[in-house]
Formats: C-alpha cells, structure tokens, sequence
C-alpha cells in the first residue's frame, strides 16, 4: 500500500512534467482527484482497512491529495499565464506601423457611361433587350437587308466561326431577333460587345454599341429627331445642337449620321471636332419597310426608326478622349480620373 503510493506520486511528477495546455492538466486532474480517481478510490477504500492502520494510512493519502493538488496548481499557474502572454503578444497592435492605404474601385468609363445612356432612355419609355455575341448571319445581316455582296460580309471585314455563325458586327440583330418574337408597340435599346478586324486609334476589334429600336404605328424621323435631341441634352448639355447628314443604312431607309454641336468648344471649333464644330456620334434611320417584313411586321400598318450609339465613341467626345486604345488599357491614373 505504502510503495503504492510512492508510485502514484511519481507518476504524477512525470505526467505533468512536460504537459502542454491547460486541456491536459485537467484531464490528469480528474484521472486522480476525480470522482472515480485514483486517489479518491483509495480514500473510499479506507473503511476496509484495518482500524489500527487506518489513521497513518489516511493520514498519508491526504498528504498525497495535498502534493497532487499542490502540483497541478503549481503547473496550473505556469500554463495560464503563458496562455495570458501569448495571447496579449497576438492581440497587440503595433502602433508605429505605416496604414495600409487600400485603394476603392469605381465603375470603367465604359461601364458609367453604358449605364448612363440606358438610364436615359429607360426615362424614355425605352426598356433594356440583350442577344448573343457569337450570332447567325441570319440576325447579323440578311434579316436586316444586308446584301450577299455587302462588304461587310467579306471574310476579311468580320469574323466568322462558320459560314453561318460569327461574332456579331453590329447589336442590330437584336432587333430581328425582338420583332421576329413580338408585335409591336416595340421599344428597346440593345447594349452589348461587337467585333470587327479593325485597330488604330479610333477603332478597336471589340467595342460596345448600343442600338434603339421603336416600331409602332406612324413612327417617323421626326420622332426620332425628337428622341436623340432629348438624349443629346441629357448626355451632354442642354444647349447641344443635333444634325442630321444623309447616309446609307441597308437596314434603314432614310438613313442618316447624326452629328451634335462639340461638346467642348460648343461649336467653336477645337480639336476634338477638327474644328468643325460638330462631333460624329451615331448612325440612325426608318427601319426598311423590307427588314420590318422579313421579321414578320406588317410594314403597311407599322413603321419605325433604329439608331445605333457607339459607347466608346460617346465616351471619348464625352471626355475629350484623342485615342479609343486609352480606354483598353486600364491605366490606373487614366481610370481614376472618372471615379
Ligand atoms: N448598326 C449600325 C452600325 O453598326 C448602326 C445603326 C444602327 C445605324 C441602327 C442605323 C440604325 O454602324
């Protein structure tokens, strides 16, 4: 009995000698002074000892309580107040660091003023349609009038997946798509990315358009006229001027391009406007009675009119911007200049 409790007081030195946490004591604790512990069953024992005995041997197990006790409060305190100092060492702050000046992101140009043309429309009464960038030709351009031989067509001028599949030119199919599905009152602007092989300054073989589309009955330029005066005035100032110059459309006729009076030198002449005084913005029409037929749209109740808006184009005579390629490139100091 005697050696036994030699034992278990060397065993316990040993078992809290090289312990780690706080966690591990415990358990010991319990493995000895718990309910059904070592030493708490040998106290329960004390009444089958022999009664002579029985007041040396208690005597000795409460000393062996008090040495386990002893012990593990001694290691007890070690372990909390390590715990207490690493955990300070972490939660400190380090006052003389230098910040970490984290930058805010902002919209692209391209992105604002994309949203800034729909809004503006949607102000209109015009509501937002979206179609695919890989397109058959069928939307592309014979749906909308636009010849065999057109050069547009030419291999070289778009690009093509197969001889009927491409990555669009134009937003223009979305229109076919649209009035092929509904009937009219059709009101829409179609936003999206389109692709041509060209590359210099002002052209890029991926920029964005957005078209408009109205078709109901007795629409004409004069209400056309009206609306991209009204979007001229919000976009830009209310004193800009809207020109219409005759051009060639297949897919409208009349067709026109549609300068406004320079947003910078208000038509003084700078150059921005090469001293014209106009700005070049958008190409625009009366839908060809022959598109609203092929997309299933009675051209002798209805008529309509389209316009198509570069956005980077907007962007650059909105901001006075001399080379599109400043637009791609993702300058940081050029990109904060719009946040
Ligand atoms: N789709 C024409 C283009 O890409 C723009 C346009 C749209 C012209 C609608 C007239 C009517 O150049």
């Amino acid at each position: 009995m005697i050696n036994n409790i030699a034992e278990i007081k060397d065993d316990i030195l040993m078992s809290i000698k090289d312990i780690e946490s706080v966690e591990q004591l415990q358990t010991i604790r319990v493995k000895y002074l718990g309910r059904s512990g070592i030493l708490t069953n040998l106290l329960k024992d004390l009444k089958n000892v022999n009664p002579q005995d029985r007041p040396l041997y208690g005597k000795l197990l409460n000393d062996t309580q008090r040495f386990i006790e002893q012990n593990i409060d001694t290691v007890m305190e070690k372990l909390l107040s390590r715990d207490k100092l690493l955990r300070e060492k972490s939660e400190s702050i380090d006052v003389s660091f230098s910040k970490i000046t984290a930058k805010r992101g902002a919209l692209h140009p391209l992105t604002k003023v994309k949203n800034e043309i729909i809004n503006i429309f949607i102000g209109l009464g015009f509501s937002v349609e979206e179609g695919p960038e890989i397109e058959y030709t069928k939307y592309n351009f014979e749906l909308l009038n636009i010849a065999a031989d057109h050069p547009a067509r030419a291999f070289a001028d778009s690009f093509y997946i197969t001889n009927d599949i491409m990555l669009r030119t134009q937003t223009s199919g979305i229109q076919a798509r649209v009035m092929e599905k509904q009937t009219p009152p059709i009101k829409i602007v179609c936003p999206g990315k389109v692709y041509r092989p060209d590359a210099d300054a002002t052209h890029s073989p991926m920029f964005q358009q957005i078209e408009g589309l109205y078709v109901d009955k007795s629409v004409s330029l004069a209400d056309l006229k009206y609306t991209l005066e009204l979007f001229a005035k919000e976009f830009f100032d209310k004193d800009t001027k809207v020109r219409f110059r005759p051009s060639y459309f297949p897919f409208t006729e009349p067709s026109v391009e549609v300068d406004l009076s320079c947003a910078m030198c208000h038509g003084k002449g700078c150059f921005l406007c090469k001293n014209t005084g106009w700005l070049e913005l958008l190409g625009a029409g009366v839908v060809n009675p022959i598109v609203l037929e092929n997309c299933g749209i009675d051209s002798t109740v209805y008529s309509g009119y389209a316009f198509g808006i570069g956005i980077e184009r907007a962007t650059m005579v909105k901001y006075g911007i001399p080379d599109m390629r400043l637009l791609f490139e993702n300058d940081i100091r050029m990109l904060e200049q719009f946040k």
